[in-house]
């Protein structure tokens, strides 16, 4: 036990609820202008800054790392925890100086947090410029162009249709290897801790060979890996009726819904043996048996689900709203296990601290966890968020300190199970696909296995976007070593 606890790096509770931020990379292309966006948040909204970046490219910016250098500033931002919030505010106010000296620079606030505060944001933070919803990035050149008149604009109409499906992506941060592919916007189901519905509007599914196209694009560029990304990919459904269910004012069940999330799976799968296909995130009350049979199928669709659970005990799990209890959560797992084996990767989702929560309601998820044997989880402690159901419903009653507890108790309980299912490995053979340079040393590379575990090998003659076929030797909680066999 000591032993273990001392090589694991173990985070801190402050460290889950912490928001990483990506930027945009330089890119001269000889447009005149130039664009810096910082994102944070969820991979949906990443892949949003990359369409973001695409619509701006074809109206005269270029993408830069330096935000010193840059013309229009944009934050796209998440909305999910107060931290988050509070993060971009700080960011903001940094930015407020650079505007000081160089008052013809724009800044747009878009993604969850434009979408949740709207023109609140402009009487709240004076420096911005511009504010605007996940749904209207294609008005973002023109209240640019307002906001250099000096017009500020505020744009958050969310729509029923938009899904960007005819933009193609400026691929940022991206190593070359593996891209991000968005299926479908918006969440339709209301787990009550949850500001996504609101931030993001109505469910909507994008053209299936919009999707395929885009994956098939991919990979004539040199791509290996795609993943397709949805709040509840497992909802995806598509038709051309459903498509323009809206328009068409039909409800519910009179559209027929032709392709479903397995048959998309399917359709990708079949780019290429080559391309691998991974997916997130997966709802355990829709992830069905024909999307497991799917994954069977194709060696090229990874054998790694992410499917949240959010609590172990099934009445938080219904103040969650979340429509499933822990009967159905573990059936589901049995039959992934029963499907796909033991070797399939399953991680989660975590909240502790939610309102009620008792003691040995919190020890339900702590066991829970020992019985599915998750590799890997994100995990947080329950932030209120102003409009949802819960914080309409119920008292946000765990004191902070309590929440924190519990989350650390959950921090070390997965640090424990990542390194079990890792020594499951050490010994066996397994594909990986590299992704490059090993952050320890420049003689190794990372990549991973289909159950999304990174693996450290010896470079050899191996680069970036191989398929290795490795022994794995080794691991600490985080991470696999392997020996090349070839
Ligand atoms: N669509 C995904 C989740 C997207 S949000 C799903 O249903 O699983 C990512 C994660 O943030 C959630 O799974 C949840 O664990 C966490 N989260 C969401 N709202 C939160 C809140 N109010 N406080 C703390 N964590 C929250
Ligand atoms: Fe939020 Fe629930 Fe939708 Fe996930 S499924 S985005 S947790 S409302
Ligand atoms: Fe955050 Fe919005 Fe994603 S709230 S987690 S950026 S959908």
């Amino acid at each position: 036990m000591e032993n273990i606890i001392k090589d694991i790096d173990i985070i801190s509770a402050e460290e889950a609820q912490a928001c990483d931020y990506k930027t945009t990379e330089d890119e001269n292309t000889g447009k005149a202008k130039k664009l810096y966006i910082e994102s944070y948040g969820c991979q949906m909204n990443f892949s949003d800054s990359e369409i973001v970046a695409s619509i701006m490219k074809d109206n005269g910016f270029d993408t830069t790392s330096d935000f010193h250098e840059a013309d229009v500033i944009f934050l796209n931002t998440c909305s999910i925890r107060e931290k988050a919030e509070l993060t971009v505010r700080k960011r903001l106010s940094q930015f407020n100086n650079i505007k000081k000296n160089k008052p013809e620079l724009t800044i747009g606030v878009l993604g969850c947090m434009a979408e949740r505060l709207k023109e609140k944001l402009l009487e709240e933070e004076k420096l911005v410029d511009v504010v605007v919803g996940p749904d209207a990035y294609r008005d973002l050149p023109n209240l640019v162009s307002e906001a250099e008149d000096g017009n500020k604009g505020v744009n958050t109409f969310l729509s029923r249709e938009e899904t960007y499906a005819d933009i193609s992506p400026v691929r940022l941060n991206s190593n070359g290897v593996s891209a991000f592919i968005s299926i479908m916007r918006g969440c339709d189901n209301m787990c009550s801790f949850c500001v996504v519905p609101f931030t993001r509007g109505r469910e909507r599914s994008r053209d299936p060979h919009s999707i395929v196209r885009e994956a098939q694009e991919l990979f004539d560029k040199g791509f290996k890996e795609v993943t397709l990304l949805g709040q509840n990919v497992d909802s995806y459904k598509w038709s051309p009726e459903e498509n323009n269910k809206a328009r068409l004012n039909k409800k519910e069940d009179e559209v027929s819904a032709v392709i479903n999330f397995a048959h998309l799976l399917e359709m990708v799968a079949q780019v290429s043996p080559t391309l691998r296909v991974r997916f997130s995130t997966s709802h355990p009350k829709d992830i069905t048996d024909e999307v497991l049979y799917t994954m069977k199928k194709y060696d090229n669709i990874c054998k790694y689900i992410h499917l949240p659970v959010q609590s172990g005990n099934s009445r938080v799990l219904e103040m969650m709203n979340r429509t499933y209890d822990r009967a159905w959560y573990l059936e589901r797992v049995s039959k992934i296990r029963e499907i796909l084996g033991e070797e399939c990767g399953i991680s989660s989702d975590m909240i502790t601290g939610f309102c009620t929560e008792t003691e040995e309601e919190h020890q339900d998820t702590l066991t829970l966890m020992d019985i599915v044997k998750y590799d890997f989880s994100y995990m947080f402690y329950y932030s209120e968020r102003p409009g949802t159901l819960a914080a309409k419903k119920y008292e946000d009653d765990i004191p902070l300190e309590v929440k924190k507890r519990r989350l650390n108790d959950i921090i070390q309980k997965q640090s424990i199970l990542s390194e079990e299912r890792n020594k499951l490995d050490v010994g066996k053979i397994q594909e990986i696909l590299i992704e490059g340079v090993s952050k320890r040393s420049e003689d190794q590379l990372r990549g991973r296995n289909s159950a999304n575990k990174m693996v450290i090998v010896e470079k050899g003659n191996l680069k970036k976007g191989d398929y290795a076929l490795v022994k794995i030797t080794d691991c600490t909680p985080a991470t696999l070593f392997g020996e090349v066999i070839s």
